[in-house]
């Protein structure tokens, strides 16, 4: 895969202050499983949220030093255990914005939801940092064209975390390379495009806080465990196909079969963590009663509400704006004493990350 296009010069440092909003994602079609670097073994496709995101305010000021430099601040405080990973990110993009060097960074970043709501926010602050970088690059590099800057965010976003590839654009973003989308790519995502039936640009997403705790497995490690996997391949090959049969499906609005993909993609998910060895669970006894509940609900009503997981035990509900309503009281009366203090969060699909 050809890199160089990403590969920036470098250029008189200027003084810069940026500040990006980008939204967390919730994946239909889920990536599970990567190769170096940072690479995906099946194409993904995921909602853009509107409501859970990161504020990120990055000050660049020219040094001399010509090495990587930056102090981090989450909402305000120091935070050294967030040192690592963001030296990992570095290393991992300083030869695609060299002009890093000549910079010192003092980056402050804020979530918008609870900190541990068992909300990942690795998409969402991994997405808002590449774009404050992206934007000063757009800064030394004017010619830079609005379609390059959101791939160049979207590439930087996911040497820092996979998904957060996914939290540039929206609605709906697919990384990866399918058959379905010529411009496709695995280095960074790319728009669903123009033909998005108009039900899914309102989608709901409301989270259910199962449980708040940090996760026994990292999605990295759980990432990991797909090598050697008795069932990997199969997997990969499942994903594709069906993300071939959920593209229609996303253009057609047939909610039926959107129900019947998305549920499987979540469980088949799960079931790769079932059985990797060292196997695991990430679902706790509440998930599953919710699944039930949601499963006898769509039998008496009808109402297209259906459930994905992510990589933890909280339940994302998705379903159309039209039907808020009804399932907000289910939601109240029924599966709220199946979460966390009964907590739960509204979110819904969004257009994508914004500059502040
Ligand atoms: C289950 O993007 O968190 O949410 O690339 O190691 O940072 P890293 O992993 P991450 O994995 C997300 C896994 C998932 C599915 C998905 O979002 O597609």
């Amino acid at each position: 895969m050809d890199t160089t296009p990403f590969i920036a010069t470098t250029a008189i440092p200027i003084k810069y202050t940026t500040t990006w909003e980008a939204p967390s994602n919730i994946a239909l079609i889920k990536y599970w499983g990567k190769y170096e670097p940072q690479l995906p073994k099946n194409p993904s496709l995921s909602f853009t949220l509107t409501s859970s995101k990161t504020k990120t305010k990055v000050i660049f000021t020219p040094h001399t030093k010509n090495e990587i430099d930056f102090e981090f601040y989450f909402h305000g405080e120091t935070k050294p255990d967030f040192k690592p990973k963001l030296s990992k990110f570095f290393d991992r993009i300083h030869n695609y914005i060299p002009w890093i060097f000549k910079y010192h960074l003092e980056i402050h970043s804020e979530n918008s939801f609870p900190h541990s709501s068992g909300i990942a926010s690795s998409a969402s602050s991994m997405a808002a940092l590449s774009l404050c970088l992206t934007d000063l690059e757009q800064q030394l590099f004017p010619e830079m064209d609005q379609a390059f800057f959101s791939q160049k965010a979207s590439f930087l976003a996911r040497l820092g975390s996979g998904s957060a590839a996914r939290s540039i654009q929206g609605p709906v973003t697919l990384w990866g390379k399918n058959e379905i989308h010529k411009n496709s790519s695995d280095l960074f995502a790319v728009p669903f495009g123009t033909s998005l039936n108009p039900v899914f640009k309102e989608y709901q997403d409301t989270i259910l806080l199962v449980d708040k705790g940090s996760k026994s497995v990292s999605s990295t490690q759980g990432h990991n465990l797909m090598h050697g996997h008795p069932f990997a391949e199969n997997r990969f090959q499942q994903a594709s196909t069906n993300l071939n049969a959920l593209v229609p499906i996303m253009e057609s609005g047939a909610l039926e079969d959107f129900i019947h993909l998305v549920e499987l993609e979540a469980l088949s998910l799960h079931a790769m963590m079932l059985t990797s060895s060292p196997y695991f669970i990430l679902m706790q006894p509440n998930t599953l009663a919710i699944i039930q509940k949601i499963w006898e609900f769509r039998k008496e009503t009808s109402v297209p509400l259906c459930f994905t997981l992510d990589a933890g035990a909280n339940v994302h509900l998705l379903y159309p704006n039209q039907n808020i309503e009804v399932i907000h009281s289910f939601i109240k009366e029924e599966l709220s004493p199946y979460c966390q203090n009964r907590q739960y969060l509204f979110d819904a699909v969004g257009t994508g990350a914004k500059k502040v």
